[in-house]
């Protein structure tokens, strides 16, 4: 029976001022999947995780993803999928992309490898329009490309891979429910100009930043005039992480995806791992549970641990 068993990294999206474009992979925290090709058109899916997330097919992320696959590509064989989830489901480190990054990559192999990247992205943001409401592309491309992504247009699907900077990631994850489709809700609609030439000239610096290695240019690029204003408030003491990490050396850093987790980028894998542990303890003075990951960037997306044929 062709099955296959696959690694898939977390993904920090929007990299603070490119809200929807930017994502990047980091090699902490992972899922790991194994995916089988059915000889019936069955798709089961089972997760080994504890996260009690719907096995439904679907209403489960990667479900949808593998139901679409096989309607839209004619699929007779069926799929059944097992999730040992440990990136946690609302985060904001890409735990529904994970998922449906990783059934679209697993699955096309099962098939014989038919699709394009594009192709596959598209399938696995199916289930990001499952989780969050709306299809994007932030998260599901850095995790099937690995490294840094723009996503240049979701439609149709343009994808940049940029440059991959040594750099280390600190993040916290504070045990406070934010929905991204809530997140996404209590966006402004319309923003001001001089807010929009403000984030365009981050967004530039950034990217140029990234693609020269100019640690300076990122760190002063990593800058959100637009989201994270109105989506800190959701995030108990943000500012005073925030505050924290650049005192302690952070190039920058801010808000993961639709949050709670914040990320701060840091030349040094020490720096990072100081500012962890910090992290942690502005949230254990306010009794707030935390998870802190220090991490590099992943460079290499989804990559396969076992395959039988
Ligand atoms: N770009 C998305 C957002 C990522 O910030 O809402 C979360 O899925």
């Amino acid at each position: 029976m062709k099955s296959i068993k696959i690694k898939v990294p977390a993904t920090v999206a929007n990299l603070v001022c490119g809200f929807d474009i930017l994502g990047m992979a980091i090699n902490e925290p992972y899922d790991e999947m194994e995916v089988r090709l059915l000889e019936t058109p069955d798709i089961i899916v089972r997760h080994t995780d504890g996260f009690n997330l719907p096995e439904e097919a679907s209403k489960n992320v990667a479900g949808i993803v593998l139901m679409k696959m096989q309607e839209h590509l004619h699929l007779k064989n069926g799929f059944e999928v097992i999730i040992h989830k440990h990136i946690k489901p609302g985060s904001g480190l890409g735990s529904s992309a994970a998922s449906a990054a990783g059934a679209a990559f697993a699955a096309n192999i099962l098939i014989g490898n038919i699709l394009s990247r594009e192709e596959t992205i598209h399938f696995a943001m199916f289930g990001e329009e499952l989780a969050s409401g709306v299809r994007h592309a932030d998260n599901i491309a850095p995790c099937i490309y690995g490294g840094i992504t723009l996503v240049k247009s979701s439609d149709p699907i343009d994808i940049i891979s940029l440059n991959t900077p040594g750099l280390f990631i600190a993040a916290v994850h504070p045990q406070v429910e934010v929905k991204t489709s809530d997140a996404r809700q209590i966006l402004k609609k319309n923003i001001q100009l001089k807010d929009a030439i403000t984030q365009w000239g981050n967004i530039a610096g950034l990217i140029a930043g990234i693609e020269k290695n100019d640690l300076f240019l990122i760190g002063r690029s990593l800058n959100d005039v637009i989201v994270e204003p109105v989506r800190s408030i959701l995030i108990p003491e943000f500012d005073t992480i925030k505050r924290k990490s650049l005192e302690m050396g952070a190039l920058g850093g801010g808000i993961s995806g639709s949050g709670p987790s914040v990320f701060m980028l840091t030349e040094k894998k020490k720096t990072a791992g100081d500012i962890a542990m910090m992290m942690k303890s502005v949230y254990d003075q306010i009794n707030i549970n935390s998870m802190v990951y220090v991490s590099d960037i992943n460079s290499t997306g989804i990559i396969i641990e076992e395959q039988n044929n």
